[in-house]
């Protein structure tokens, strides 16, 4: 086990800068989680963690050692992909064994690693297949065993589940988060979907466009995201915003000319400052108190169990509602909306900072 230290970490891909210079601090043992849209650098991040990828300027340290200059073999590093590689004609326990065998480490201490790898997995009584007789989430198990054999420094795992069927991948994430517990292996984990930062994580990065947006703890980006772009980001159904502008008295004027009387709970201002409200699907009430946001025409009715999911028209603008009242809701119902003060979340029109 080993932490990892990035300090100003660059790439560029010829006169283009991807990542533009990144600092972050990963504890030993931690599960951290890198997360963001396609195209943002959590793969050329996690390359450059790996020593597949070359660093263009700053420096990566694994505990002590920097490793900018280390090819990825001498790095301790045993990495996941979304496509397993599995070698066709093998056997599971081949597959697993591979690594070792190469490394020229004793058969007695091959075949206890697997066997051990495979009881943590589950495998036990796959080992004699190929993988062509194994289904999804077993073929990606088998990856996993391929990696916990080697007894790496540190696992990185670069959106492993991507390939699996929406119900397997629940199953995987709560199996790779236990394999976690069990080894405490420091793990960087990357994905686009905010569902699995939230639910795996001790720690989320989110980034956008090659910079850190936010670090913290799943709930804590939750409850204070620090931009617009992390409040939108993180949560499902994401967070409504609304665009206004905050006028002298605690008035809130959206662009149709409507208003929302927010009294103390808004930002003071002298002068007219735009700005986004934003407030979560889930913190929209119909029932009476706090800050009226508008009458709300219902679009659409989304029942899913435990809650309903509603798209509502405000003044113009859609807003989602999750439900867990269970209040029957029809569509063409018009209803009052509101939320608690403490609920609101205002962000600078310009910056897209919080106020
Ligand atoms: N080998 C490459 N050559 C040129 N540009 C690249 C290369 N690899 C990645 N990029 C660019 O770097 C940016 C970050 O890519 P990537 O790290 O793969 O993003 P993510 O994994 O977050 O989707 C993207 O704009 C991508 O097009
Ligand atoms: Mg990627």
């Amino acid at each position: 086990m080993a932490s990892i230290t990035l300090d100003n970490v660059r790439k560029s891909y010829g006169a283009l800068e991807v990542v533009h210079g990144l600092s972050l601090d990963i504890a030993e043992g931690e599960f951290t989680v890198l997360v963001g849209p396609s195209g943002c650098g959590k793969s050329t991040l996690l390359r450059m963690i790996a020593g597949l990828e070359d660093i263009t300027d700053g420096t990566v340290r694994v505990g002590d050692t920097v490793v900018n200059d280390l090819p990825p073999r001498k790095r301790d590093i045993a990495m996941v992909f979304q496509s397993y590689a599995l070698y066709p004609h093998k056997s599971v326990r081949k597959n697993m064994a591979f690594s070792l065998e190469m490394a020229g480490a004793p058969k007695t201490e091959i075949a206890e690693k697997v066997a051990r790898a495979a009881e943590i997995l589950d495998l036990t009584p796959l080992l004699d297949r190929k993988p062509a007789a194994l289904s999804g989430g077993q073929r990606q198990r088998v990856a996993m065993g391929r990696a916990i054999v080697r007894s790496p420094k540190l696992f990185l795992f670069d959106e492993p589940l991507s390939n699996l069927d929406a119900k397997l991948r629940v199953q995987m994430r709560a199996e790779i988060k236990e394999l976690h517990q069990r080894l405490r292996t420091t793990t960087v984990y990357v994905t686009h979907d905010q569902v699995e930062a939230m639910t795996m994580a001790d720690r989320i990065v989110v980034m956008n466009a090659g910079n850190i947006e936010q670090i913290g703890a799943p709930m804590e980006l939750y409850d204070d995201p620090q931009s617009r772009f992390v409040a939108e980001f993180i949560g499902s159904p994401a967070m409504n915003i609304l665009d206004g502008t905050f006028h002298p008295g605690g008035r809130f004027v959206l662009p149709d000319g409507g208003e929302i009387a927010l009294g103390g709970a808004a930002p003071a201002v002298d002068s007219p400052r735009k700005a986004g409200l934003g407030v979560r699907p889930e913190n929209l009430s119909h029932e009476p108190g706090g800050i009226v946001l508008g009458t709300a025409r219902v679009r659409v009715v989304e029942p899913m169990g435990s809650e309903t999911l509603m798209t509502v028209t405000v003044g113009g603008r859609s807003l989602l509602v999750l439900d867990r009242t269970r209040r029957p809701v029809a569509v063409g119902d018009a209803l009052p909306v509101h939320a608690a003060p403490g609920d609101l979340f205002f962000f600078d029109g310009k910056t897209d900072r919080r106020i």
